[in-house]
Parts: structure tokens; sequence; C-alpha cells
């Protein structure tokens, strides 16, 4: 796996690679990512990773600094995934002056879910990717299910933009007890890794109900929240929302999919599950 942490340096090792396929990350990689890389050599000729801890997607007071950085690991998974080439370029590499032109998804995609609880994380999202697209110039990209919303953004904006990259699903990957992988889990003591495949349970919950028949959309989330108080999380939404925009669905609507965001102990754990 040949390692760039210069713009010019990826560019001119890309120029002749074929159809290259993208997987950015902020590092600190779980089977989760690694199940992407492996997908994604099923894609093209030629698999680019990226690791970079993005400042522009977090909030004063949420976890940048604490951000596990872990890139001799990675480094490790990634070869033996038979990853082609990792961009991993600095803060100043990447943003040598502050990043003043942004990607501002719509207030209908970017204030609602993960939006509502972090105002402007879409934008660090969507302009950090634009800007890795536009350094590493794949054919194709793929992003985790388990980052729904930021799947449905960053699809929304490839599209509108009409970028020539395919933009492909990956399935989350999970726990044998069912707790979805992520990089958060790291900071839960034991007692709160116990508890937090509850989350899982809670939206399985929710998806049955709809799949039996139930339509009460609100009294399935009212439920799950309770659970989810009842046991010490703090939950920021559990949602039952159209797949394609994310809005509330009607009663007839199919293509749902439920969302939820808690925070158990300090640690803030997102989940969905499609019905
Ligand atoms: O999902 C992530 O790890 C990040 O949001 C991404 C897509 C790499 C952008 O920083």
């Amino acid at each position: 796996m040949q390692i760039h942490e210069t713009i010019a340096g990826v560019r001119a090792a890309l120029q002749s690679a074929g159809r290259i396929v993208f997987v950015p990350t902020m590092g600190n990689l779980h089977d989760g990512h690694i199940a992407l890389m492996r997908q994604a050599r099923a894609h093209g000729d030629c698999v680019v990773a990226s690791i970079f801890v993005n400042r522009l997607q977090f909030r004063p007071g949420e976890d940048f600094d604490k951000y596990p950085r872990t890139f001799a690991a990675d480094c490790e998974r990634l070869i033996a995934a038979g990853v082609d080439h990792l961009f991993a370029p600095s803060e100043t590499e990447l943003y040598p002056e502050p990043q003043r032109y942004v990607v501002e998804p719509p207030a209908e995609h970017a204030t609602i879910l993960e939006g509502e609880f972090r105002p402007g994380h879409f934008r660090g999202v969507a302009t950090v990717v634009m800007k890795l697209f536009a350094i590493v110039r794949p054919q194709a990209a793929l992003f985790g299910k388990k980052d729904f919303q930021q799947f449905m953004v960053l699809s929304a904006m490839v599209r509108e933009f009409a970028l020539p990259i395919e933009v492909i699903p990956g399935a989350t990957v999970r726990a044998a007890d069912g707790l979805a992988l992520s990089s958060r889990n790291g900071y839960l003591s034991a007692a709160e890794r116990a508890e937090a495949p509850r989350l899982h349970r809670v939206l399985n919950q929710v998806v049955t109900a709809i799949r039996a028949g139930s339509r009460d959309f609100a009294a399935l989330e009212a439920a799950g929240l309770a659970e989810l108080r009842a046991h010490g999380w703090e939950p920021d939404y559990l949602a039952v929302r159209r797949k394609f925009d994310l809005q509330s669905p009607s009663a007839h609507d199919s293509g749902l999919v439920v969302l939820a965001a808690a925070r158990l102990g300090s640690t803030r754990l997102i989940d969905n599950l499609e019905v």
C-alpha cells in the first residue's frame, strides 16, 4: 500500500490508476470499515482509502480532540484488506487556509435528526468529502449505512452536482450482541458496553411492530424512547422516517427506516434499521 500525505503526491500516484474506488474514513478502523474496503475491491481496479479526522464536522465541545487516532494499526488493517493507496493528509495540507468555501446541504436534509443535535455537522461532512473527491477523483465511493443520514446527504450532493461518481452503500456491521460497530464504542465502560446493545434491540422492536402492521409511528417512537430512558439512556431522537428523504411518513408510506441517537454516560451512539 502506498501512503500519501500530500495532495500532489496522491494525485500523481493515481494519474493512470484505472477505475478508482474510494473509501473516506476518519481512521480508528474497525471491521465495518474493513468490510467497506473489501466491498470496494469488487467495484474497481484501484482501492483508495483516506484517513482524516475532519475538524469541520465537529462542534466545539464534541470529541474532536479525543477522537481515537490509531494510524499504525489502521495501516496494518488496510494492508491486510488489500487497499492500494492511503491518503492521510495533515490538517495544514487539507486546510492550508480557513475553508471559507463550503458545501451547504439544504435544511430539510441537514437540520433534522443528527443535524438538529449537531448543527453544521453535515456542512462539515459534505465540504470535506467534496474536497476529497476533487483530490482523489474516484469513479465510485463507499459509505456505511450506519450513518444513514450522511449516506443520504452525500448521495444527494453527488446527484445534484452531477459528479461522475457512483455512491455505494455498505451494510452496517454489528457485534454478535447486535451493537453496531463504531469508533465511539471504545469510549464505553464495561458496564456501558453491556447495556449498549439495547439501542439495537429497541430499534428492532419498532421495526418488528411496523412489519406486523402497526402504523402508529408516534406511539412506537414514544415506547422506544421510554425504554431507553428507563435504562439510563438520554436519547436525542428515535424516529420512523421515509428512507428516501428522511421525512416523517404517512400511514401509507412504505420504504421506512427507524433511526436513533442516544447518550449512554458520556458516549453518544447512533444506529438505524431499515423496515
Ligand atoms: O463517516 C466518516 O467517517 C466521516 O464522516 C467522513 C465521511 C470520512 C467525512 O469526514
